[in-house]
């Protein structure tokens, strides 16, 4: 199973794949899933902005594709000089798959750990 850091590079790496003309700010995510694997996803921004998608839910969404619906980590990447907490958005798309999951994110000079549940206290669910 892969680890923390295994998770985080994996995000790191996703941010290669971002196409992010408009914001210049490549995102990466890294998705743990239940049978240990990584799917990947990245930001992809439209010329319509309110189109872009970003990293966290592509990755969700790529692995719900997949066959996959079961997650225990995510690990989100952003420019090194930059803290990428997962947006409002993203937060809500998480805590529908697991308020437990671990999410890590990248920020000046390191990685932050917390849960989706702690990123969304009171989030809506039905
Ligand atoms: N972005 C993400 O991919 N994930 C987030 O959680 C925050 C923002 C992207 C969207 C847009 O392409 C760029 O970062 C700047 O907002």
């Amino acid at each position: 199973m892969p680890n923390a850091s295994e998770l985080v590079e994996a995000a790191r790496a996703a941010r290669a794949n971002a196409l992010a003309p408009y914001s210049k700010f490549a995102v990466g995510a890294a998705l743990l899933c239940e049978d240990g694997t990584i799917v990947q996803g990245c930001n992809v921004e439209n010329s319509s902005y309110p189109l872009t998608m970003c990293a966290e839910r592509n990755a969700v969404f790529s692995a719900v594709a997949s066959g996959r619906r079961t997650f225990s980590a995510i690990a989100i990447a952003g420019p090194s000089d930059a803290r990428t907490s997962p947006c409002g958005a993203c937060r809500q798309v998480l805590i529908e798959f697991g308020p437990d999951m671990t999410v890590y994110y990248t920020v000046p000079g390191g990685v932050e750990e917390t849960t989706a549940r702690a990123l969304l206290p009171d989030g809506f669910t039905w």
